[in-house]
């Protein structure tokens, strides 16, 4: 299958940081075969997209979620986290089934796709269904199991996590990878987090885990083991591996050079962080380190919604006013956040996050013919702090069209909200 793009402005993301006002993009298969300035190639195609006022990019890439909880959106807010997860949150998944897992995550993925996310890094449980999910609407995912090292599931999470990594790391034509998902320092002891370690270098997949997400959380682990939750997960040798870290809010000087030199890379988390009033990531300090950051948006009870475009204008206005320095974080650089760092952190630089010749193509057009991002003086501006979700017409990941003129092509999108809205009401009201 080839498809051609033509008459269409593109921004690239590559090294160059190119953007091309009028150009062409050729899809073969699963990867971009050619992309350049001016006028299409000739020879015939299968498919033929035209431009006109429309811009491609690289599809967002959502490096911290857990899709099923789109079911729990509305259900608890304006609470503090722990409080939150204690009295709302965990009593309520103890009742989730493997059912509400399949259309929670069916219904995460309709909104991602809808909203131009084409990658999604998921932590939660029930992985096999959410891989279903994964396989069956074409997007691109990085799971992992996610896995408490208290109580009776902590050594079956750690022995699922191991069985689904050897069904469906690469699996749906290499659309799924996996990762270990050890939950938070506070909620794995040192010797748990041991055997997540041994099982990384059994199993050679990276590990995500959340990280100094609120104060609470540092100062505990710091009376608990007289070390920071970055300096602590350093001793234990987990930095050895390659770690997503979510949150991140509450470092020192010295957990970013911890950070750096481990590579450790972050999903930055700003709307979930603000709600849960858990503090301000110190994304300028940890871009300034050299450490790279990405973007996520947690699951959708915190947020509320799982929208990449919103998230990442919260984040280039968040920094800006809590350093008072418009300049702190650029359109370009959020964008960046968004899609390339997004790549790196999970692992698949290689693979996508840049629109350029041999990497896949995860693509994204916006229709730009709308008043509110109109005039098109900065592409780039106009992305990241005036776009809305409507404006993304076509969806395309590993060369399928997934969307097209805001219709999901890979299932039917009605089905999804009516089954998730039924089950979700039972689940929460319970009738
Ligand atoms: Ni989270």
């Amino acid at each position: 299958m080839e498809i051609l793009l033509k008459d269409i402005s593109i921004i690239t993301m590559n090294e160059a940081d190119e953007i091309i006002e009028k150009g062409y993009l050729v899809i073969s298969g699963d990867k971009i075969k050619e992309i350049g300035e001016g006028d299409a190639p000739g020879g015939s195609f299968d498919k033929i997209i035209e431009g006109g006022n429309k811009l491609a990019m690289p599809g967002f890439i959502n490096t911290h979620t857990h899709a099923a909880m789109t079911l729990l959106r509305g259900y608890a807010d304006d609470l503090p986290l722990m409080e939150w997860l204690q009295t709302k949150i965990w009593p309520l998944e103890e009742k989730l089934t493997e059912e509400h897992i399949y259309w929670g995550t069916m219904l995460a993925i309709a909104e991602m796709i809808k909203s131009g996310t084409t990658t999604f890094a998921d932590m939660y449980f029930c992985m096999d269904e959410v891989a279903k999910a994964v396989e069956k609407t074409g997007m691109r995912a990085v799971l992992s199991r996610g896995m408490v090292g208290i109580g009776l599931q902590s050594e079956l999470a750690l022995k699922q996590s191991e069985e689904l990594i050897k069904t469906w790391h690469n699996g749906a034509d290499g659309r799924i990878t996996f990762m270990l998902g050890p939950h938070a320092p506070y909620t794995c002891p040192p010797n748990y987090l041991k055997k997540v370690i041994a099982l990384a270098e059994k199993t050679g997949v990276g590990i995500h885990i959340h990280v100094a997400e609120t104060k609470t959380e540092f100062e505990d682990i710091k009376k608990q083991y007289g070390k920071t939750p970055v300096e602590h997960l350093e001793s234990l040798g987990l930095f050895n591996y390659k770690v997503l870290a979510a949150h991140c809010v509450h470092l020192t000087e010295n957990d970013m050079e911890i950070m750096n030199k481990h590579n450790v890379g972050v999903a930055h988390n700003p709307e979930s962080n603000m709600k849960l009033a858990s503090g301000i990531a110190p994304v300028p300090q940890m871009l300034k380190k050299g450490i790279t950051v990405a973007l996520g948006t947690d699951g959708a009870s915190s947020n509320n919604n799982l929208d990449m475009l919103q998230e990442m204008r919260t984040c280039a206005l968040l920094h800006k006013v809590n350093t008072m320095d418009p300049t702190v974080l650029p359109a370009y650089e959020a964008l960046k956040i968004a899609t390339a760092n997004g790549a790196k952190v999970l692992g698949l630089e290689k693979k996508i996050g840049k629109l350029e010749t041999g990497k896949k193509a995860d693509i994204i057009i916006l229709d730009l013919d709308a008043p509110h991002i109109m005039p098109r003086y900065d592409l780039v501006a106009n992305v990241v702090y005036a776009a809305q979700a409507g404006d993304v017409n076509t969806v395309i990941i590993d060369g399928k069209i997934v969307m097209e003129n805001r219709e999901i092509k890979t299932f039917d999108e009605k089905e999804v909200l009516d089954k998730a809205a039924r089950i979700g009401w039972q689940l929460v009201k319970g009738y």
